[in-house]
């Protein structure tokens, strides 16, 4: 017995790096699996089906259920396909893994409109879609029924915290991702169903780019730090009736560890000297001067140093 007997998961881009490890480690939970992946290159180029079906094949072949979607995520009826795709074969739809995506990196005064807007489009709106087509089918599943059981399950970056300078197409679409699944679960409660995000690192074809290869390779012996498997239990966990109670959170996953990120708080509030008329530039300027004082830019902002 598995904790995912008779739960139904569609898992998107998991062809192959981390979304095939968390399609395997679910199927191995026990759920019924949707392997959806376009198969595209780690640019977005080129398109092949069969990474998706090997997953698939693997799966089978372990004694698990699971079927092929070639769709694109970020296509409004192929999204919502993927959920037709599960209910259809597998009679119901509990769990989904958003995942997919590509990079395009540049920095900010060198990006391309297309670079910008592509990569908006497979990470934020193929996150909003299938959250948004599952996010239907749990509410009229939850008005007819009462509770349902639902996980969604979204894949951000530290990227959307740490300021990439290289990445500002990627690290937008991010922060937008941990706002839409912050927003699913806050609607969705009431029905039961729970909406969390995680930021993986893990070494994939996206990682094993330029100067990041030696950082993500494998070790030689020893712990393999960067292996996307590391990251796959944590993902089974959060899909399981074991995590019932935990929504609304980030985490960050990989390696040996689990941060729960802190949810961002009020700094310090000035207040107007005169409370009649509000702020005055002289006003600001006094204020915000004691406020920053000493402070070096950026080094001091909100935005923590990368870790990596
Ligand atoms: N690898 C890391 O360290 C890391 C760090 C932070 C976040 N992430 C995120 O983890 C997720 C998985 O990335 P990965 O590292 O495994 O990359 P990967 O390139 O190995 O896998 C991405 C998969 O998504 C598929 N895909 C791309 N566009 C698609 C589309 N429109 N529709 C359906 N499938 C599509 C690709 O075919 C590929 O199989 C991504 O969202 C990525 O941003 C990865």
């Amino acid at each position: 017995m598995g904790e995912l007997d008779g739960k139904v998961a569609v898992v998107t881009g998991a062809g192959r790096g981390l979304g095939r490890a968390h399609a395997i480690e679910l199927a191995k939970q026990g759920a019924k699996v949707v392997v959806n992946d376009l198969g595209v290159a780690a640019d977005g180029s080129g398109r092949d089906e069969s990474a998706g079906q090997g997953v698939v094949d693997e799966i089978k072949s372990a004694g698990g259920e699971a079927v092929a979607h070639f769709g694109d995520v970020a296509d409004w009826e192929q999204s919502k396909s993927m959920i037709t795709t599960a209910v259809e074969t597998f009679g119901d739809f509990n769990i989904l893994v958003s995942n997919a995506g590509f990079c395009r990196d540049k920095m900010i005064f060198a990006m391309e409109e297309d670079q910008f807007d592509s990569v908006l489009r497979v990470h934020l709106k193929g996150h909003f879609c299938g959250i948004r087509h599952a996010a239907e089918y749990f509410r009229n599943k939850g008005k007819a029924e009462g509770q349902v059981y639902g996980r969604i399950l979204s894949t951000a970056s530290e990227a959307a915290f740490f300021a990439d300078p290289g990445q500002p197409n990627y690290s937008a679409a991010k922060a937008g991702i941990i706002a839409i699944t912050g927003g699913a679960a806050t609607a969705l409660a009431k029905y039961g169903v729970t909406a969390n995000t995680f930021m993986p690192r893990a070494r994939t074809a996206m990682t094993m780019v330029g100067q990041t290869a030696q950082f993500f390779a494998k070790p030689d012996e020893g712990f393999d730090m960067f292996a996307p498997e590391n990251v796959s239990p944590f993902v089974a966990w959060l899909a399981s009736p074991s995590a019932q109670n935990v929504s609304g959170n980030v985490f960050i996953v990989w390696g040996k560890d689990i941060t729960v990120m802190e949810p961002p708080r009020h700094g310090v509030t000035s207040h107007a000297s005169d409370e009649d008329a509000g702020w005055t530039f002289e006003d600001v300027k006094a204020q915000m001067t004691k406020v920053f004082e000493g402070k070096v830019p950026v080094k001091d902002s909100f935005i923590p140093p990368p870790v990596f």
